[in-house]
């Protein structure tokens, strides 16, 4: 059996938990490769709502295991809460769930970093979601990160974060005027962590290539999405990892074959959570609207997401980029009753006028102005709406126009966030 990926194909919070929940029953394992504690991805069910950061979206289903990769920064902290969190619910996990040894460790300090970066003046605020996961990631491209292997062995972590942390002390005391952190604290802190997390840590790259080879069905979870990839989305305001399907075989330890059938997730218009360029934003009372009837706030942070139109172009790239095979959309309901509905088809450049492809270069895509075509809206309620044909007209063909647009058909179809809510034509 192939494996599938579920990629965001927008700014994030598309819907990617909900998606990967829906179908993980068909999964034997589902493994996140990227990102950390960053991401925020809520699932409802039966009416029941849950929140992971770090756990992949199938711990809900009993008896498929889970796998944190080693391209996953993993903040011993919020990872252990989250276990707690879901074990007091009944949730038995631990038996089924797989740390890599390889993964690096979001320190207390890579918090304070990215804090005093954020809080910079004369830098280039991104609007991180403050959970250290730059500076994580800066420390394992800088070969001086702690890694899972490293928080299970007491002498290992003892010398690495002395070594960090008086090297962060002198930059952080001399350049940030802060107060400097003590190591023995979180040295602590750490082995008390590392203890506990110890049965869970194993070398996942070769499990997953056995099972792979094996024909057991592996999903890869994406968080974040393809706009906030280090290499590929708007750079500097993007994340730090490999936020699309090029990522996972990195941070899943499986060659790029087994990527497999990949489901691109988008929402039926388009948020940004953070700064940079958005050039489909609505700053009227119809983005507000939006944010309203979507509820568009942060699940980590809390914060108001930006909101705009559906983006023809960063969503087309997204799907060549990834090769996606299948969209999921979501949140069409969200749309019923707003009245005429827009789609991102063009940007207007300065100096360069029309263009109809993502022009990638952030210094471009900061001066594009959308160029929007307008759809006659629908006034139903979809949210009980099962099958494409029973949509209203306006709503299957706004769902025609995106996908003719983007060259990739639909899979699925979100009308709400429960996993009923949900028209499935196939998956792979
Ligand atoms: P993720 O980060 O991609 O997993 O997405 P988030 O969970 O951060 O944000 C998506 C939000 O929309 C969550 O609150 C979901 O419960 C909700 N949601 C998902 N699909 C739908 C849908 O089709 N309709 C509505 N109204 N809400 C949805
Ligand atoms: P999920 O998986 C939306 C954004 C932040 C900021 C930028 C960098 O729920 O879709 P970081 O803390 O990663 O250094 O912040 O990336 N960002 C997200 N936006 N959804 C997310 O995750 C995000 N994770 C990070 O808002 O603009
Ligand atoms: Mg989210």
């Amino acid at each position: 059996m192939p494996a599938t990926s579920v990629i965001g194909a927008q700014w994030g919070d598309e819907g990617k938990g909900k998606i990967i929940d829906l179908i993980a029953d068909r999964a034997d394992v589902v493994v996140r490769f990227q990102g950390g504690a960053n991401a925020g991805h809520t699932v409802i069910v039966d009416g029941e709502k849950f929140v992971f950061h770090l756990l992949p979206s199938g711990v809900l289903h009993e008896g498929k295991l889970n796998v944190v990769g080693n391209g996953v920064v993993v903040d011993p902290t919020v990872l252990l809460d989250e276990l707690e969190q879901f074990e007091s619910r009944g949730l038995k996990l631990r038996d089924r769930l797989l740390l890599s040894g390889a993964a690096h460790c979001v320190m207390p300090y890579h918090r304070v970093i990215d804090g005093l970066q954020e809080g910079e003046k004369a830098g280039v605020k991104i609007g991180t979601t403050g959970r250290g996961i730059g500076p994580a990631y800066a420390d394992k491209a800088n070969r001086c990160g702690i890694r899972l292997w490293d928080l299970i062995d007491e002498s290992r972590l003892r010398v690495r974060i002395q070594a960090n942390v008086s090297e962060i002390n002198r930059f952080i005391v001399a350049v940030h005027g802060a107060d400097p952190l003590e190591a023995d604290a979180i040295f602590e802190v750490a082995r008390e962590q590392g203890r506990r997390l110890a049965p869970m840590v194993k070398e996942t790259g070769a499990f997953l290539r056995r099972l792979l080879a094996e024909g057991k069905h592996v999903f890869f979870e994406g968080a974040q999405g393809v706009m906030l990839d280090l290499d590929h989305g708007t750079y500097p305001y993007v994340t730090s990892s490999n936020a699309d399907s090029l990522g996972i075989a990195a941070g899943a330890a499986v060659p790029p074959a087994a990527v497999g059938h990949q489901i691109g997730v988008a929402k039926a218009y388009c948020t940004r959570v953070g700064s940079g360029p958005f050039p489909s934003e609505l700053h009227d009372e119809l983005g507000e609207k939006i944010r309203e009837a979507g509820g568009e706030f942060g699940a980590t942070t809390g914060r108001p997401r930006r909101c705009g139109w559906f983006d023809v172009l960063a969503a087309r790239y997204s799907a060549q980029l990834c090769g996606f095979g299948g969209l999921a959309l979501t949140k069409l309901d969200v749309l019923s009753g707003m009245g005429e509905i827009g789609l991102v088809v063009g940007y207007d450049i300065e100096g360069l006028g029309r263009v109809d492809e993502y022009p990638v270069d952030t210094h471009l895509i900061e001066r594009a102005k959308p160029i929007i075509e307008t759809f006659p809206g629908w006034t139903e309620d979809i949210r009980d709406v099962r099958s494409f044909d029973d949509l209203p007209a306006n709503c299957q063909s706004f769902i025609d126009q995106i996908c003719d647009r983007v060259g990739v058909s639909w899979e699925l179809i979100s009308v709400g966030p429960g996993r009923e809510s949900t028209i499935i034509r196939s998956v792979a």
